[in-house]
């Protein structure tokens, strides 16, 4: 089978912040708890009328001409989310139409909750194989600000809007992404109801219980990633954690002992962006010029599913 390398990255986010501070005049909550036991200080919120197309498209865009790749030579798209405008048409299908990708190809959304960018990157890889082109879009965007229930202190906190989008190319010879990916069903624990409800879909979470899964699964996809690519640590140029909580990627850099500057953390200005969160450091570190051609990145994602997935993706 052919791998797949990343060509280009992207982001769109809305301009609207919220601090800590704006969160505390809403609910019973302090700057203080929310930062010492989340990391998170800033979260970005949609304004009332921005569209969740407006800011895939652009995260997209952006990739596109990052990677130097126009959107005629895609042979794939995928958009990550469990938050988009629509259950159909998909985003998929509208970003299709919005950027003029071809029309021979497959479009689709795909929910694995926070795990859904890297679940997408690994159904990537195989689609490429049988696509008729070699490049593929996948954006992992949400406006989880659409979702959040106000009424409960322990997620309102939490959750940010964003998209963060890649394009990928897949060659002869490229290294497969060695993907380690899963899922146990469990409906308790993370919870968004969808057409059940007839109602509005709020998040609702037992957080402490999502912790311990998370601090298990993050060391646990790292070693399966790199026993599957016969990789080490050193082999590795920066480990990309899901930005769900700081403290759960603080402790996996010390159960993992992974030099801490190699972990970058983008969760103080994001919060939880669920699918857009992997592909928003990603944007980030090649932007700033930390990764680049050659360079190897372990990204691991978990969350509500509950999944988990890990695998060691390559720049181009
Ligand atoms: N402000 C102040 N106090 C709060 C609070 C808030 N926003 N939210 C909860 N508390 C209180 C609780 O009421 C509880 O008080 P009590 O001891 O008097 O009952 C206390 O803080 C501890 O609550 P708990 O829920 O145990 O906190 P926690 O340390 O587990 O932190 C999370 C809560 C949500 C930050 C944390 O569990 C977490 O990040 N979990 C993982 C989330 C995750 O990864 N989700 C995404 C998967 S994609």
């Amino acid at each position: 089978m052919n791998g797949i390398k990343i060509r280009g990255t992207g982001r769109g986010v809305p301009e609207q912040t919220v601090c800590n501070a704006e969160i505390a005049g809403r609910v019973d909550t302090s700057d203080e708890w929310i930062t010492s036991r989340t990391g998170i200080r800033l979260r970005h919120h949609s304004r009332e009328g921005e569209s969740f197309l407006s800011m895939t498209a652009s995260a997209a865009r952006r990739a596109l001409e990052n990677a130097g790749v126009g959107p005629e030579e895609i042979g794939a798209c995928i958009v990550a989310t469990l938050s988009a405008d629509t259950l159909v048409p998909s985003a998929a299908c509208l970003l299709q139409r919005e950027l003029g990708l071809p029309e021979d190809i497959l479009c689709f959304d795909l929910n694995a909750a926070c795990s859904g960018f890297l679940f997408a990157l690994h159904t990537m890889e195989c689609l490429l194989n049988a696509a008729p082109r070699k490049y593929g879009l996948i954006v992992g965007a949400e406006q989880l600000s659409r979702l959040i229930n106000w009424e409960d202190r322990g997620t309102c906190i939490l959750f940010g809007d964003g998209a963060g989008a890649a394009v990928v190319e897949s060659r002869e010879g490229f290294p497969t992404i060695s993907a380690v990916m899963g899922c146990h069903g469990n409906d308790a624990l993370l919870h968004v109801p969808g057409a059940e409800t007839g109602g509005r879909s709020l998040i609702s979470m037992e957080g402490t219980k999502v912790f311990k899964f998370a601090v298990e699964a993050v060391p646990w996809c790292i070693r399966q990633v790199l026993d599957k690519a016969g990789k080490t640590m050193d082999d590795v140029d920066f480990f990309v954690l899901h930005q769900a909580n700081a403290r759960i990627m603080d402790l996996a850099v010390r159960r993992c002992r992974i030099p801490p500057e190699k972990c970058y953390q983008n969760i103080g200005e994001y919060g939880n962006t669920s699918a857009a969160s992997i592909p928003l450091v990603l944007s980030e570190l090649h932007e700033q010029g930390k990764i680049g051609p050659g360079s190897r990145v372990l990204a691991v994602g978990f969350g509500g599913g509950l999944t988990w997935g890990g695998c060691l993706i390559e720049f181009a």
